[in-house]
């Protein structure tokens, strides 16, 4: 059974992490055990100890409630450069094993009620070689989310990534846009979601606002929690992952 969504976007800094980070925030407010992968990293920079570490992977972990010592299980590869994952391993002498990252993948999805896995910029970013993250999701078979933009852009790569996704057998459930300025919209963005829908024949399932501020600490992920609760369908999301049942077991930071 699948138990887990796969988010992709039509760009780098979209905001998967943000939105992967608010649905996992707002489930497990819930009392679901959320899991958060984030396959491979690449812009990684070095902790106290020196230890490469991905802010996206911190982002995720705090979302979800998971500690430290469970970092190499959501982001078992990190690369310095912030550069394509592909291209950032060669760089820094790593071979990137695509098997591991199923397999991490596979078993966060066994050890969690729902688990949301974040890809690495949009669907045909290569993690190694000619291993693109679509291959990644068609291997996981999980349902995607597209994360866009809203403004101008924004239809072009909407409807690329979604067309590409379908040629590639890849099912995607629907269009999250991000930061939509609800106050100020404009016939642009009001246009842009209109053409999107019906070009690429799947639904917009949320409109998500900028949020100002830093989110950095437990009290302001749960007030993260309170607005995806209000702007995104997380029911429908629950019920992708899980056929409709979701055992609400707790989540546990270790
Ligand atoms: N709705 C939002 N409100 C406020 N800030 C946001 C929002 N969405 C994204 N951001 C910020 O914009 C930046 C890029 O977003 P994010 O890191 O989620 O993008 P990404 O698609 O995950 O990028 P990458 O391809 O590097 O993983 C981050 O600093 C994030 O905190
Ligand atoms: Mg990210």
């Amino acid at each position: 059974m699948q138990t887990g969504l796969f988010i992709t976007a039509t760009d780098t800094d979209t905001g998967k992490t943000f939105i992967t980070g608010a649905i996992a925030a707002a489930i497990k407010a819930r009392g679901i055990t959320v899991g958060v992968v984030k396959p491979v990293a690449s812009g990684g920079t070095a902790d106290s100890s020196g230890r490469l570490v991905s802010a996206d992977a911190t982002f995720l972990m705090l979302a979800a409630g998971m500690g430290e010592a469970r970092r190499q299980q959501v982001n078992p590869v990190c690369l310095a450069p912030a550069l394509t994952p592909a291209v950032a391993a060669v760089e820094s002498g790593v071979t990137i094993d695509v098997a591991q990252l199923i397999g991490i993948s596979r078993a966060m999805l066994a050890c969690s009620a729902v688990t949301l896995i974040e890809g690495v910029g949009g669907i045909t970013a290569p993690l190694w070689q000619d291993y693109l993250v679509a291959d990644m999701m068609l291997a996981l078979g999980l349902p995607g989310l597209l994360v866009t933009r809203p403004g101008l852009g924004t239809i072009n790569h909407t409807v690329l990534t979604a067309k590409y996704a379908s040629q590639r057998g890849i099912q995607l459930a629907g269009i999250i846009i991000n930061r939509w300025p609800e106050e100020r919209v404009t016939v642009r963005e009001r246009s842009n979601l209109e053409y999107i829908e019906r070009l690429t024949g799947l639904p917009v399932l949320g409109k998500f606002p900028a949020v100002p501020g830093v989110i950095s600490d437990q009290t302001a992920m749960a007030r993260l929690a309170v607005l995806a609760e209000k702007h995104l369908p997380i029911d429908h999301f629950i019920k992708l992952m899980t056929g409709g049942g979701c055992s609400a077991d707790g989540n546990t930071a270790r």
